[in-house]
This record gives structure tokens, C-alpha cells and sequence, in this order.
């Protein structure tokens, strides 16, 4: 069946927002005494927030009660928000750009489906948000990736079928995602990561949209 629409993933495909979500965990870790590495932070990618503060927590999780964790998840999401006031137009990753006028020119509906609930904020600071047909955030589904809700969410308001879409991703929880919703799935990253994907390339910019479709 013909390709109508592509589905991409936000932090980790469109703009690099891991080391300012590294940056708002560390501190929260730093402040709960707990050790928080920026090679553990590879583990939260694409990841919930409620799932990220879990892994955070690790065996210490049992030590805070639900009303702690929802303290911590807003206080992570302040630090975040801070540093995301420096974003602008410039921290699109390189390539992001190019392949939104590739898909655009070459007639797409193109959307974006995040786990992040900052997405809006993310993309009016990237001053993208005009660019695509519909948006699909962190509030949009109750299922977050690896479920695949969130995507068939997506092509649902666009209106394409699952097997008409293709699906861009930085995250394995998002590959898994996309394969579970039986959509062409792109992976952007190295192999150990989203190696699962039907076509994997190292970053955005290397992305070859012809052979996707070929
Ligand atoms: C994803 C990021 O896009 O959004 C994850 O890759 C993050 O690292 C998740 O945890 C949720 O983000 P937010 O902004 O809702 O805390
Ligand atoms: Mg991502």
C-alpha cells in the first residue's frame, strides 16, 4: 500500500533535547542523594516521565510514596522547562529542516507524536509547529511507548491507515512503538538501539527518503 503520511518522533529526531532532560535529572538525583549517570540517561530516551523517574529511582523507588513522586516528576519538569528557555530556531538537528521540505514538497501529511508533554513548548520555541498537519504529545494517550497508541492515535486524525504510515524514531521503546502498530518504522541511531527498525540510519541528516519509499 502507498505511503501517505509521516509520523516522527520530536527529542532525539527533530531537535537534541537528551542533555537538558539529563540535566533536570541529575540535579533532582543529586537532591534525593541518589547516583544518577549520563550513561543511565541513554536508558530514559523516548521514555514517559513517570517511567524515566522509575528507572531513576531504581531499588529506592519503595521509599516515596505516590504524592513524592509526583513532587519529584514537577520539580525535574521546572529545571526542565528552565533550560528549555534557551532553545530557539537554531537547535533543529541538522537534516531535521531539509527532510520536513522533502516530505512536504513531495505532498505528505506529516505529524509529530512525542511522549513529551513540553512538546508544543518544544516546537513553538523550534518555530515549526505550522509545519505539520497534527500533533500528538505526552497528554494525548494514556499508553505511552513502547505501546503503540500514540501512533495509531496519530494516523487515526490524519486519517491514514496503520500500513500507509511510516514512523521516524531516536528510541527503541519508540521502534517497538511503531512496529507494534504495523507501521513502517524508520530508526535513527545506532544499531543496538533501534537496530529493530525497518530501515535504521545513523542521524536525521542521513535519513534517504527515496529509499523508504522505494
Ligand atoms: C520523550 C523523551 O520525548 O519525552 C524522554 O525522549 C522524556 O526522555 C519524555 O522523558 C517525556 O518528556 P516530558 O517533557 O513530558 O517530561
Ligand atoms: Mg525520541
Amino acid at each position: 500500500m502507498a505511503i501517505k503520511a509521516f509520523i516522527l518522533d520530536l527529542d532525539g529526531v527533530i531537535t537534541d533535547t537528551a542533555e537538558f532532560h539529563f540535566q533536570g535529572w541529575k540535579r533532582l538525583a543529586e537532591e534525593e542523594g541518589i547516583e544518577f549517570t549520563r550513561d543511565d540517561n541513554e536508558a530514559l530516551r523516548g521514555v514517559s516521565r513517570r517511567r524515566s523517574l522509575e528507572i531513576l529511582l531504581g531499588e529506592h523507588q519503595d521509599d516515596y510514596s505516590e504524592e513524592e513522586m509526583q513532587e519529584m516528576m514537577d520539580r525535574k519538569n521546572g529545571y526542565y522547562q528552565d533550560l528549555l528557555k534557551q532553545m530557539t530556531d537554531d537547535d533543529l538537528l541538522p537534516g531535521a529542516r531539509e527532510l520536513l521540505n522533502t516530505l512536504k514538497e513531495s505532498g505528505f501529511k506529516i505529524a509529530v507524536a512525542s511522549a513529551s508533554r513540553n512538546a508544543k513548548t518544544v516546537l513553538n520555541s523550534l518555530k515549526i509547529t505550522d509545519e505539520f498537519d497534527t500533533i500528538s504529545d505526552g497528554h494525548s494517550v494514556d499508553n505511552p511507548k513502547p505501546a503503540p497508541d500514540i501512533f495509531v492515535h496519530t494516523a487515526d486524525k490524519l486519517g491514514v491507515k496503520p500500513e500507509e504510515s511510516v514512523v521516524i524514531e531516536d528510541a527503541e521503546a519508540g521502534v517497538e512503538a511503531a512496529l507494534a502498530a504495523e507501521m513502517t518504522a524508520v530508526g535513527v541511531g545506532p544499531e543496538e538501539r533501534v537496530g529493530k527498525a525497518h530501515y535504521r540510519y545513523d542521524s536525521t541528516a542521513d535519513i534517504d527518503v527515496e529509499e523508504i519509499l522505494a
